[in-house]
């Protein structure tokens, strides 16, 4: 019962992993923000794409109703960004139909060259969101980020933030990542993280755990692509010994049971999906052991 094993020890006092709500079966676990403590559910929730559906009323109330299924089965982080089109103003929109969730950790980005202008971007996407403040915002894809991260530093610093962090994805500008993970004080790193993209796993995973950086993988589906190529292969028999439904859950698992990853964030236009996600962050975990399996079983179907 090797899996057991690994979610006793990836839950217990003093471990990583906390229970959601401890004493309530089937709660999310969790992870907490080495900054602060804060725990976090391991599953969260990405807007690229699927939250760009523009005016469109009947598309911004189905999103709305992934934003409302996510709340309900006990999500927490929203990730999106001034780049992802109507993606911010889609979100306000759940919002504001769902009564401003109380759960919500909203994590945005600051995406501008012309540092001057970060300010004002914040602030627009703050109106588009309808919160008071971000619980978290993010240098996209590290683009001015010399200039950018005085300025959040300084909001944190006055209240108007609650962290601040970085991001890239596909594997982009890792060392400048490595360098400014090693010499400023981010309390979150994004990048991109699954069983088929493990760069991450030399140098920059290592580092969060050693700097006490709060980990956010994005693209753990590679935008779907990985699911489609998954789905015409039956999942291994490991897959029931983890209680996944299927592929979805079962990258999920191996992405959040790194032991630097503090969250993933698939992006969904689907309750049904954003459920099963979700679901991922659920029941046991795989050890490492397992965890080396999965990567191989699924860097040989992909
Ligand atoms: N540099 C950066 O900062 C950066 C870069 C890339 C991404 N990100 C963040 O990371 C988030 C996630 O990355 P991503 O949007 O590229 O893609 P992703 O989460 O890897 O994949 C999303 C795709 O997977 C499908 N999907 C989701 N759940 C599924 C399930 N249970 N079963 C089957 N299909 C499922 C979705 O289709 P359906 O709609 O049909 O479910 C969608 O097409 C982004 O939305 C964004 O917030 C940040």
């Amino acid at each position: 019962m090797r899996q057991q094993a690994a979610i006793a020890l990836l839950a217990g006092a003093g471990g990583p992993f906390a229970s959601a709500a401890r004493g309530q079966a089937a709660a999310l676990l969790t992870r907490a923000v080495p900054a602060s403590g804060e725990l976090l559910p391991v599953v969260g929730l990405g807007t690229w794409i699927t939250f760009n559906v523009g005016a469109d009323a009947r598309a911004r109330d189905a999103c709305a109703e992934v934003v409302r299924a996510f709340f309900a089965h006990g999500g927490r982080l929203i990730d999106s960004s001034p780049m992802y089109g109507s993606s911010q103003p889609t979100v306000g929109h759940a919002l504001a139909r769902l009564g401003s969730p109380a759960a919500l950790f909203s994590a945005e980005k600051v995406w501008v060259g012309d540092v001057a202008r970060g300010a004002a971007q914040i602030e627009t996407s703050r109106a588009h969101w309808g919160v008071q403040r971000f619980d978290l915002m993010q240098v996209h894809n590290l683009l001015g980020w010399e200039g950018h991260l005085p300025r959040l530093l300084q909001m944190k610093a006055e209240g108007r933030l609650r962290y601040v962090g970085i991001t890239t994805s596909e594997g982009r500008r890792h060392a400048e990542i490595e360098r400014v993970m090693r010499t400023q004080p981010i309390d979150f790193v994004q990048l991109t993280y699954n069983p088929a993209d493990r760069e991450a796993e030399q140098r920059l995973l290592p580092l969060a755990l050693e700097r006490r950086i709060a980990v956010i993988a994005n693209r753990p589906f590679r935008e779907g692509a990985l699911l489609q190529s998954l789905a015409r292969h039956k999942v291994p028999g490991w897959a029931a010994e983890l209680g996944c439904d299927g592929w979805a859950q079962a990258v999920l698992k191996f992405i959040v049971s790194h032991p630097a990853v503090t969250c993933a964030i698939p992006a969904t236009s689907q309750v049904a999906h954003v459920v099963q996600n979700l679901g991922a962050a659920r029941g046991p975990m795989p050890d490492a052991a397992l965890r080396a399996r999965i990567a191989a079983d699924v860097a040989a179907r992909v």
